[in-house]
């Protein structure tokens, strides 16, 4: 299984083994659903290397699926042990996300694994996309130099260079309330990149297509949609990007919802072939919280940049 999921043109997320029940019980709300997972991290606190506790392979299919973990033997994989292999990943994971690299899951470890997140893994084929990689731009209007964090897929995929107009096409399971957020995504990177985008309709050829679904909504592509991810998208040329329609969306900020521009602007950012960052403003910072509006930040602009001009 590992090895198929890393593949730069698929979907590039591991199979969570513990798929959501099919035919669940519904409806309770999307969002009980997912929080109620995500809880038993919370059973955690205080744990570290030497520890068996019951919900440590939670911690570690989590690992695994966003890059951290990959344990050559798989018994180890869905075990409670708290081993070398998973404190070594643990501290990855928390320098990261600016954390004290304890390897003790503390609170502000638990309050970032509870956080709703994209579903593209960290680290991919063991690059860890969110560690510095030292580019330094000189920021043109100053001496200021600053430290980039933007990352690219495995292998740098990207558009040809003639290809700078690309089409999207809305798949019919698209609620119309989530059209215009995503059109005005697309026009927020069009204004701040080489790039120009259209929409064409459903039933046309397109680049890039949008799309909702739930689940494990196999179409042939390694992925499944879980009580951690709201949304994913593929590196070029893949062209997809689909929502969790579990999750709970919203066109304006709400409290209780994700913003649908905000998620779009960042899947958006993986179709034209950017990684996650490690900077928190940066729209490729992998998490999103309910409420949370975030825009374009330099970081990401110097990332695309960065791609397409070299
Ligand atoms: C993953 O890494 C291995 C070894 O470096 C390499 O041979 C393989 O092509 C990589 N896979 C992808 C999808 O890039
Ligand atoms: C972890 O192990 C220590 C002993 O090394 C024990 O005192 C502690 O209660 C354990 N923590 C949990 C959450 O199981
Ligand atoms: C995997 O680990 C288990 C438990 O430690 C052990 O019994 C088994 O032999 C190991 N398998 C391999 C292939 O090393
Ligand atoms: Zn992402």
């Amino acid at each position: 299984m590992a090895s198929k999921i890393f593949q730069p043109i698929s979907f590039i997320f591991l199979i969570f083994i513990l798929l959501a029940p099919i035919g669940h019980a519904k409806r309770s709300t999307p969002s009980d659903k997912k929080s109620s997972s995500l809880d038993s991290f919370k059973k955690l606190k205080g744990c570290h290397k030497g520890n068996h506790t019951k919900e440590i392979h939670k911690l570690k299919a989590y690992l695994e699926q966003f890059g951290y973990l990959n344990y050559p033997n798989k018994t180890h994989a869905t075990d409670d042990d708290f081993d070398d292999i998973l404190e070594s990943a643990l501290k990855t994971y928390q320098k990261n996300y600016h954390i004290k690299p304890s390897g003790i899951v503390d609170d502000a470890t638990i309050s970032k694994l509870i956080t709703p997140r994209c579903g593209v893994p960290d680290i991919v084929n063991g690059t860890n996309y969110m560690q510095p990689r030292g580019k330094k731009h000189k920021s043109s209007s100053s001496n200021i130099h600053t430290v980039s964090h933007y990352s690219f897929f495995d292998g740098n995929p990207k558009w040809p260079s003639t290809k700078t107009h690309l089409t999207y096409r809305f798949l019919s399971n698209v609620p119309s309330y989530a059209i215009n957020p995503v059109a005005s995504a697309f026009q927020k990177w069009e204004s701040s990149t080489h790039f120009t985008f259209a929409q064409v309709q459903t039933n046309q050829n397109s680049d890039l297509e949008i799309g909702f679904f739930r689940g494990n909504h196999g179409d042939g592509i390694q992925n499944a949609f879980d009580e951690k991810s709201i949304a994913h998208a593929s590196a070029p040329p893949g062209g997809r990007f689909h929502y969790d329609e579990d999750d709970k969306w919203s066109v304006e900020p709400a409290a209780d919802a994700f913003h649908l521009e905000s998620v779009a602007l960042h899947e958006i950012g993986h179709l034209l072939g950017l990684g996650h960052s490690l900077v928190n403003a940066a729209i490729m910072y992998p998490t999103f919280s309910h409420g949370e509006v975030k825009n374009l930040d330099a970081d990401d602009i110097a990332g695309i940049i960065a791609l397409y001009n070299h």
